[in-house]
């Protein structure tokens, strides 16, 4: 099995989906760490109920950005993860970071990108009046929330949806295609071609 370190910042679903998948048999990656840069994120007590090793690196105890990531880096490496795995990681990464994993980082985001990059995703699908919905898995570029795109989900607005009540179902959606996706990046069926697009193997629906 492939070693994966999932990067979060607070409560972990999504970490827990690709945990919970990653013990099935013949699942293609397995977890060996989790990394959150808050202290008191939920998803680093959920990750140690299953015997992974979860630490936090918090941003506060490092003078810099670029010392907080080699912090990260250094664990990441010492893990022997191949493939990092964003699952609500709140934090803007450097242009050097993103190099380093380049084809090897991937992330989720609640919209059906390229629509709703950013925040408030959920809400502002409302306010746009879309009737379509979703969450996207994609690899990480520096262009935040601009990578190409791995795997997608679209789910339905209904008319009385709050940004609450459609979020729980993108939530769902989000804990069905990142354990795909990422299955898919640790089987290499699907990667990313030097002109950052993705290249999927053609049996691969
Ligand atoms: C998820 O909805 C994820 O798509 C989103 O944060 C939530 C984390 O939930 N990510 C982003 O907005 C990234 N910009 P979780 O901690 O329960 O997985």
């Amino acid at each position: 099995k492939v070693p994966v370190a999932v990067l979060i910042s607070g409560r972990g679903s999504n970490m827990g989906a690709l945990i919970a998948a990653s013990l099935e048999k013949n699942y293609p990656a397995k977890i060996v760490l989790v990394i959150s840069d808050k202290p008191d994120a939920k998803g680093l007590e959920h990750a140690r109920d299953f015997g992974i090793e979860a630490v936090a690196i918090p941003r506060s105890d490092y003078d810099s950005k670029p010392d907080h990531e080699a912090a990260v880096s250094a664990a990441i490496a010492a893990s022997g993860a191949q493939i990092i795995a964003l699952a609500g990681y709140m934090r803007l990464l450097s242009g050097e970071f993103v190099q380093r994993y380049s084809g090897r980082m991937i992330n989720i985001h609640p919209s059906l990108l390229p629509a709703f990059p950013g925040l408030a995703t959920h809400s502002r699908a409302l306010s746009a009046g879309c009737r379509v919905h979703g969450c996207t898995v994609h690899f990480v570029t520096e262009a935040m929330d601009e990578g190409p795109i791995i795997e997608q989900e679209a789910v339905r607005v209904a008319h009385d949806d709050t940004p609450d009540t459609l979020s729980q179902r993108v939530l769902e959606a989000e804990h069905r295609i990142y354990p795909k996706a990422l299955a898919m990046l640790a089987r290499g069926d699907v990667r990313m071609s030097r002109d950052g697009r993705a290249l999927f193997k053609d049996s691969i629906t």
